[in-house]
């Protein structure tokens, strides 16, 4: 049987730590914030919108909810990203995608200051994680050193995406090594495949990338040391494209008409064979918003140590 990676846990780890960052800002009298704004009626947005808000309540950072009809305007949503970027309550915005079909999401998530994008997911964000100025938060020692010493605290103006983010982490939480793995990523999406790429890259994997026309992909999964799939194709991953000792991510999420959630691994097939796999529910999912919580703070430290460098 392989071993579980647990996203629960290590999310509560990762929100331990919020908890006490939220603390110590408020004790110096600031407040930390977390606007999440949803438009139409995405079942999937709507529970993730939920479950943000709870994750928010149990570490003592304020959310401010935004919601709108299907029927939103382009410049609505514009309008309040506006005010939510001068706003100094506000240290993370999270516009949740998918937006209504009419709406131009990558103006939408463009529109976030770079400093506010807590999700990583626009164009400055992605820039700096491809061109590597900010991969330096993938070394967690590396980091704390450095705002230790007040090295990168003032450079930290953009974030790295949550999801892959906490790829990495739940990785290194069970002591899995990259360096020089093969590593092969299903999805070139914006949100998951490409920076989780970058991240791997970053921790000096060797990567391949696959999507809906990559040609025999079973030939491509079964070289894989480790396995992040993100497609939410229940079963796309069977025990016989993959290869013994593997380690398997499994990201994808997919809702059934009876309610339960399953991801893109077939688990029966692969559980002689894998040597780690993230269970879906309570695996990246957590994870995914604990880092969402984890950069919002990170937001607000940086924005009160600029503002105010002998508080800190
Ligand atoms: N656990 C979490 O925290 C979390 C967070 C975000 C997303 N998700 C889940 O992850 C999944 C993907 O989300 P997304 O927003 O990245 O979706 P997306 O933009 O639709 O991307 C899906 C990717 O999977 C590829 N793909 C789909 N079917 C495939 C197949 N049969 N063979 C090979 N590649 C295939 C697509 O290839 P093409 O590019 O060629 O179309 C695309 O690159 C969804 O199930 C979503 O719910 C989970």
């Amino acid at each position: 049987m392989p071993e579980i990676m647990d996203g629960k846990r290590l999310a509560e780890e990762i929100k331990a730590e919020v908890r006490k960052d939220v603390g110590m800002l408020n004790e110096r009298g600031f407040d930390v914030g977390l606007a999440v704004v949803l438009a139409g009626d995405n079942l999937a947005s709507e529970q993730y919108f939920l479950a943000i808000l709870r994750a928010c309540k149990t570490v003592g950072i304020t959310a401010y909810k935004y919601k709108f009809p299907d029927t939103v305007t382009i410049n609505e949503l514009l309008n309040i990203i506006h005010s939510l970027n001068a706003d100094e309550r506000i240290n993370g915005i999270l516009v949740l995608l998918p937006l209504p079909q009419r709406i131009n999401a990558r103006r939408v998530i463009n529109s976030i200051a770079p400093e506010k994008d807590v999700d990583g997911l626009g164009a400055i964000s992605v820039g700096r994680l491809a061109a590597e100025e900010s991969t330096f938060q993938l070394f967690k020692d590396e980091y704390i050193e450095a705002v230790e010493e007040c090295k990168f605290m003032p450079t930290l103006s953009s974030f790295i995406p949550c999801t892959p983010f906490g790829v990495i982490r739940l990785l290194e939480y069970y002591d899995i090594g990259l360096k020089g793995k093969h590593a092969v990523v299903i999805s070139k999406s914006l949100a998951v495949g490409k920076p989780l790429s970058h991240m791997l890259l970053a921790k000096e994997a060797t990567v391949t990338v696959c999507h809906r026309e990559t040609k025999n992909l079973s030939a491509v999964t079964r070289q894989a040391d480790i396995l992040c799939t993100a497609t939410g194709q229940q079963g796309l991953i069977k025990g016989d494209v993959i290869k013994a000792g593997v380690i398997i991510v499994d990201i994808g999420i997919k809702v059934l008409g009876d309610g339960r959630i399953v991801g893109d691994v077939d688990f029966d097939s692969i559980k002689d064979k894998a040597s780690f796999i993230t269970p879906v529910p309570g695996g990246v999912g957590p994870v995914t918003i604990a880092m969402l919580l984890e950069n919002t703070v990170k937001s607000a430290k940086r924005s009160k140590f600029l503002k105010s460098p002998l508080m800190m």
